[in-house]
Protein backbone atom coordinates (compact mmCIF):
# COMPACT_ATOMS: atom_id res chain seq x y z
CA UNK A 1 0.00 0.00 0.00
CA UNK A 2 1.70 3.32 -1.18
CA UNK A 3 1.43 6.18 1.82
CA UNK A 4 -1.08 8.38 0.45
CA UNK A 5 -3.49 5.45 0.21
CA UNK A 6 -2.14 3.95 4.05
CA UNK A 7 -3.21 7.70 4.93
CA UNK A 8 -6.65 7.34 3.87
CA UNK A 9 -6.90 4.04 5.29
CA UNK A 10 -5.70 4.88 8.78
CA UNK A 11 -6.81 8.27 8.51
CA UNK A 12 -5.28 10.58 11.12
CA UNK A 13 -3.70 7.99 13.07
CA UNK A 14 -1.08 7.15 10.79
CA UNK A 15 1.86 6.24 12.81
CA UNK A 16 5.60 6.29 11.63
CA UNK A 17 7.48 2.93 12.94
CA UNK A 18 10.36 2.87 10.55
CA UNK A 19 13.12 5.42 10.79
CA UNK A 20 13.45 6.67 6.96
CA UNK A 21 12.40 9.31 4.65
CA UNK A 22 8.33 9.82 4.07
CA UNK A 23 7.03 11.54 2.12
CA UNK A 24 2.88 13.22 1.95
CA UNK A 25 2.92 14.80 -1.26
CA UNK A 26 5.84 16.14 -2.45
CA UNK A 27 6.37 16.89 1.03
CA UNK A 28 9.16 15.31 2.62
CA UNK A 29 10.36 14.98 6.14
CA UNK A 30 12.25 12.31 8.08
CA UNK A 31 11.45 10.63 11.27
CA UNK A 32 13.08 7.83 13.60
CA UNK A 33 11.27 5.32 15.57
CA UNK A 34 7.63 5.18 16.57
CA UNK A 35 6.94 8.87 15.59
CA UNK A 36 2.97 9.49 15.67
CA UNK A 37 2.94 12.27 13.17
CA UNK A 38 -0.83 13.85 12.33
CA UNK A 39 -1.61 13.52 8.90
CA UNK A 40 -3.14 16.75 9.01
CA UNK A 41 0.55 18.71 10.19
CA UNK A 42 1.80 20.45 7.33
CA UNK A 43 5.36 20.72 5.55
CA UNK A 44 6.41 23.22 3.38
CA UNK A 45 7.26 21.75 -0.12
CA UNK A 46 10.56 20.59 -0.25
CA UNK A 47 11.08 20.97 3.70
CA UNK A 48 13.94 19.53 5.56
CA UNK A 49 12.11 18.46 9.26
CA UNK A 50 13.88 15.95 11.14
CA UNK A 51 12.41 14.07 14.06
CA UNK A 52 14.11 11.49 16.52
CA UNK A 53 12.24 8.88 18.33
CA UNK A 54 9.16 8.87 19.85
CA UNK A 55 7.70 12.31 18.51
CA UNK A 56 4.41 13.53 18.62
CA UNK A 57 2.74 16.05 16.25
CA UNK A 58 -0.67 17.31 16.51
CA UNK A 59 -2.90 18.22 13.73
CA UNK A 60 -2.24 21.49 12.30
CA UNK A 61 1.23 22.15 13.52
CA UNK A 62 2.77 24.05 10.16
CA UNK A 63 6.78 23.56 9.52
CA UNK A 64 7.45 26.50 7.24
CA UNK A 65 10.96 25.72 7.12
CA UNK A 66 11.99 28.31 4.09
CA UNK A 67 15.65 26.42 3.19
CA UNK A 68 16.54 26.35 6.45
CA UNK A 69 16.04 23.32 8.87
CA UNK A 70 14.65 22.39 11.41
CA UNK A 71 15.86 19.01 13.76
CA UNK A 72 13.90 17.94 16.76
CA UNK A 73 15.00 14.76 19.46
CA UNK A 74 13.60 12.10 20.91
CA UNK A 75 10.57 12.27 22.79
CA UNK A 76 8.91 15.80 21.51
CA UNK A 77 5.55 16.78 21.65
CA UNK A 78 4.46 19.52 19.36
CA UNK A 79 0.79 20.61 20.16
CA UNK A 80 -2.08 21.79 17.03
CA UNK A 81 -1.65 24.91 15.72
CA UNK A 82 2.24 25.87 16.73
CA UNK A 83 4.55 27.16 13.83
CA UNK A 84 7.89 26.72 13.14
CA UNK A 85 10.09 28.99 10.85
CA UNK A 86 13.24 27.55 9.93
CA UNK A 87 14.87 30.28 7.74
CA UNK A 88 18.28 30.56 9.87
CA UNK A 89 17.43 26.44 11.24
CA UNK A 90 15.59 25.28 14.45
CA UNK A 91 17.56 22.99 16.58
CA UNK A 92 15.12 21.79 19.82
CA UNK A 93 16.65 18.67 21.84
CA UNK A 94 15.01 15.71 23.52
CA UNK A 95 11.92 15.66 25.95
CA UNK A 96 10.86 18.88 25.10
CA UNK A 97 6.78 19.62 25.46
CA UNK A 98 5.64 22.17 23.12
CA UNK A 99 1.95 23.70 23.62
CA UNK A 100 -0.50 24.54 21.18
CA UNK A 101 -0.18 27.97 19.44
CA UNK A 102 3.55 28.87 19.78
CA UNK A 103 5.43 30.09 17.44
CA UNK A 104 9.00 29.59 16.92
CA UNK A 105 11.15 32.03 14.83
CA UNK A 106 14.68 31.82 13.03
CA UNK A 107 14.66 35.05 11.34
CA UNK A 108 13.59 38.79 11.75
CA UNK A 109 13.20 41.70 8.93
CA UNK A 110 15.38 44.42 8.80
CA UNK A 111 14.01 47.81 8.59
CA UNK A 112 15.97 50.37 9.67
CA UNK A 113 16.26 51.96 6.34
CA UNK A 114 13.31 53.91 6.22
CA UNK A 115 13.94 55.41 2.79
CA UNK A 116 13.59 51.83 1.92
CA UNK A 117 10.32 49.29 2.15
CA UNK A 118 10.82 46.90 5.09
CA UNK A 119 10.82 43.94 2.45
CA UNK A 120 13.50 45.16 0.21
CA UNK A 121 16.01 44.96 3.15
CA UNK A 122 15.81 41.46 3.21
CA UNK A 123 16.03 39.11 6.56
CA UNK A 124 18.30 38.75 9.81
CA UNK A 125 18.04 34.71 9.97
CA UNK A 126 20.15 33.09 13.62
CA UNK A 127 19.67 29.46 14.75
CA UNK A 128 17.26 29.20 17.02
CA UNK A 129 17.76 26.69 19.76
CA UNK A 130 15.85 24.66 22.44
CA UNK A 131 17.49 22.32 24.35
CA UNK A 132 16.80 19.31 26.32
CA UNK A 133 13.74 18.58 28.81
CA UNK A 134 12.03 22.20 27.94
CA UNK A 135 8.18 22.82 28.40
CA UNK A 136 7.13 25.68 26.17
CA UNK A 137 3.54 27.01 27.57
CA UNK A 138 0.32 27.83 25.05
CA UNK A 139 0.94 30.93 23.06
CA UNK A 140 4.70 31.58 23.17
CA UNK A 141 6.75 33.02 20.95
CA UNK A 142 10.31 32.32 20.51
CA UNK A 143 12.27 34.71 18.41
CA UNK A 144 15.02 34.51 16.27
CA UNK A 145 18.69 33.50 17.65
CA UNK A 146 17.23 32.86 20.71
CA UNK A 147 18.78 29.99 23.39
CA UNK A 148 16.19 28.23 25.52
CA UNK A 149 18.76 26.15 27.73
CA UNK A 150 18.38 22.94 28.88
CA UNK A 151 15.19 22.56 31.68
CA UNK A 152 13.92 25.86 31.10
CA UNK A 153 9.77 26.49 31.39
CA UNK A 154 8.37 29.34 29.20
CA UNK A 155 4.81 30.69 30.66
CA UNK A 156 1.95 31.06 28.48
CA UNK A 157 2.04 33.99 26.21
CA UNK A 158 5.62 34.81 26.97
CA UNK A 159 7.90 36.45 24.54
CA UNK A 160 11.49 35.42 24.70
CA UNK A 161 14.59 36.87 23.19
CA UNK A 162 18.25 36.23 23.69
CA UNK A 163 19.77 33.33 25.50
CA UNK A 164 18.11 31.98 28.85
CA UNK A 165 19.42 30.26 31.90
CA UNK A 166 19.27 26.67 32.08
CA UNK A 167 16.80 25.52 34.01
CA UNK A 168 14.54 28.78 34.51
CA UNK A 169 11.19 29.69 35.03
CA UNK A 170 10.45 32.65 32.76
CA UNK A 171 7.09 34.52 32.00
CA UNK A 172 5.82 37.69 30.31
CA UNK A 173 6.85 40.09 27.02
CA UNK A 174 9.36 39.91 27.15
CA UNK A 175 10.04 36.91 29.08
CA UNK A 176 11.96 37.38 32.64
CA UNK A 177 12.99 34.49 35.06
CA UNK A 178 10.78 34.25 38.14
CA UNK A 179 12.04 31.03 39.55
CA UNK A 180 14.95 28.11 39.08
CA UNK A 181 13.73 24.62 39.07
CA UNK A 182 17.22 24.15 40.96
CA UNK A 183 15.98 26.33 43.87
C1 LIG B 1 4.98 29.44 33.83
C2 LIG B 1 4.10 28.59 34.73
C3 LIG B 1 4.42 27.11 34.54
C4 LIG B 1 4.44 29.02 36.15
O1 LIG B 1 3.66 28.30 37.02
P1 LIG B 1 4.07 28.32 38.61
O2 LIG B 1 5.42 27.73 38.78
O3 LIG B 1 2.93 27.70 39.34
O4 LIG B 1 4.26 29.86 38.93
P2 LIG B 1 3.26 30.90 39.63
O5 LIG B 1 1.85 30.69 39.19
O6 LIG B 1 3.57 30.90 41.09
O7 LIG B 1 3.75 32.27 38.96
C5 LIG B 1 4.92 32.95 39.38
C6 LIG B 1 4.75 34.41 38.97
O8 LIG B 1 4.74 34.49 37.54
C7 LIG B 1 3.49 35.04 37.07
N1 LIG B 1 3.12 34.25 35.89
C8 LIG B 1 2.95 32.92 35.84
N2 LIG B 1 2.68 32.54 34.59
C9 LIG B 1 2.68 33.66 33.84
C10 LIG B 1 2.46 33.91 32.47
N3 LIG B 1 2.20 32.91 31.63
N4 LIG B 1 2.55 35.16 32.04
C11 LIG B 1 2.83 36.21 32.89
N5 LIG B 1 3.04 36.02 34.21
C12 LIG B 1 2.95 34.77 34.68
C13 LIG B 1 2.53 34.85 38.23
O9 LIG B 1 1.50 35.80 38.17
C14 LIG B 1 3.43 35.02 39.40
O10 LIG B 1 3.69 36.41 39.58
P3 LIG B 1 3.77 37.06 41.07
O11 LIG B 1 4.94 36.35 41.73
O12 LIG B 1 4.01 38.50 40.80
O13 LIG B 1 2.48 36.75 41.71
C15 LIG B 1 2.59 28.78 34.41
O14 LIG B 1 2.10 30.00 34.93
C16 LIG B 1 2.28 28.74 32.93
O15 LIG B 1 2.29 29.75 32.21
N6 LIG B 1 2.01 27.51 32.43
C17 LIG B 1 1.79 27.24 31.04
C18 LIG B 1 0.39 26.64 30.86
C19 LIG B 1 0.19 26.15 29.46
O16 LIG B 1 0.49 26.82 28.50
N7 LIG B 1 -0.27 24.94 29.35
C20 LIG B 1 -0.44 24.31 28.05
C21 LIG B 1 -0.65 22.86 28.21
S1 LIG B 1 0.81 21.96 27.82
Amino acid sequence: MDLERAIRVLGDRLRYQLGRIRRIGKKKFICGDNCWISRRALFDRGSKVIFGNRCRVSPFVVFETQNGKIRIGNNVSVNSHTIMYGHGGISIGNDVRIACHVAIFSADHIYRDPASTIYSQGLNAKETIIGNDVWIGSGAKILYGSVIPDGCVIGANSVVKGTLEPYGVYVGAPARKVRSRLA
